[in-house]
């Protein structure tokens, strides 16, 4: 298990692999910034307006009052770190580096792009909505990590879909736009879980990149990491003690193609530190692979050109796979001009 970082006892330094020329790893700016926060106990009309205005400036924002219980995401969190904690043999069985798998434990310490490592492990669940028995592959360790984390499944994806329901009535899209294919692939759960590392300044535990699907929920922990790109810079995005309980949402790649672009999809990152292991858990909701996607009617016409090429799901994914090879750092650029008309 010497691949996982966290089962490999006490790193006093970082190993080359792990250290990225100073340019791929510029600092924050010393301002930090709280995310938006969207109540979601206003009025539909004020919740649907704050959407779109973060939804057009940052891609990113919180919200509270979403109707999940503070036990359910407690309990997330929990199942999660306890997984990690697990002793080795334990966890050895879920172990797997093919990305093709859908349910699997890997590490950053693993990925071939160009030789770079990222101070990373994650367990990675698959849940098929249409299909009968949905989580018999799941750990079954922790004790209660399967019931949990299905719980969790069900309700964030719930809420996401209640999200793109008020962005679309927001973007005046026909009400049923993102039901169906659109959102009926795979949802992805993620707990990524980034040790405590010796030299976190030199190093990443995610590189920059923009989510590839449709819409991301994620419970950050308390551990701060998070970094996103506004105005040119990296910012730190900081939990807000007086916002609990909220659950960061993150605008995908999809999004910004079918809308062509009025709603942002925005580039981050996440930095370790040397005191804490940090444990954030990421909830997808993607196209099924056959999806095409591209950019709306509504939102073309002479003026507005399609700025994205339409394309099936998969062929979008192997694009951005290509991309992510060839630059893990200037990746929204360049994903924009692959993506182009030409
Ligand atoms: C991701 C991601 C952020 C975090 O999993 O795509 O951006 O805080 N995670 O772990
Ligand atoms: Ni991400």
């Amino acid at each position: 298990m010497e691949k996982l970082l966290h089962s490999t006892t006490s790193r006093t330094s970082l190993p080359d692999c792990f250290v990225f020329p100073a340019d791929q790893v510029p600092p924050a700016t010393s301002a930090a910034v709280s995310l938006p926060v969207i109540d979601m106990s206003c009025s539909r009309d004020e919740v649907r307006r704050a959407m779109l205005d973060a939804g057009k400036d940052l891609g990113f924002f919180q919200v509270v009052n979403h109707g999940i219980s503070e036990q359910a995401l407690l309990e997330m969190a929990a199942v999660g770190e306890e997984f990690f904690r697990l002793p080795a043999e334990e966890k050895l069985p879920f172990y797997s580096e093919d990305a093709n798998k859908a349910t699997r434990l890997f590490s950053g310490t693993t990925y071939e792009t160009g030789g770079e490592k990222y101070w990373r492990d994650c367990l990675r669940f698959a849940y098929d909505f249409g299909a009968g028995d949905r989580i018999k592959d799941w750990p079954d360790k922790p004790r209660r990590l399967r019931e949990v984390a299905e719980n969790f499944t069900v309700l964030t994806r719930g809420l996401a879909m209640d999200l793109l329901r008020l962005l679309c009535e927001g973007l005046g899209l026909q009400h049923d736009y993102f039901e169906g294919d659109l959102t009926g692939g795979d949802v992805t759960l993620d707990i990524n879980h980034y040790p405590p590392c010796p030299n976190p300044s030199v190093t990443l535990g995610l590189p920059p990149h923009c989510d590839r699907d449709l819409i991301a929920v994620l419970l950050p922990g308390p551990v701060p990491g998070l970094e996103v790109v506004y105005k040119g810079e990296w910012v730190k995005v900081v939990a807000d003690p007086t916002v609990p309980h909220a659950l960061v949402v993150n605008l995908g790649q999809q999004l910004e193609v079918v809308t062509n672009g009025v709603l942002r999809s925005i580039e981050h990152r996440v930095m370790t530190n040397s005191a804490m292991a940090r444990t954030s858990v990421a909830l997808f909701v993607a196209p099924t692979e056959d999806c095409l996607v591209g950019p709306a009617e509504k939102f073309l016409s002479q003026e507005n050109p399609p700025c994205y090429r339409t394309l099936k799901f998969h062929e979008f994914k192997r694009t951005y796979n290509v991309v992510k090879l060839g630059s893990s750092i200037n990746q929204r650029t360049n994903l924009r001009n692959t993506q182009k008309e030409i």
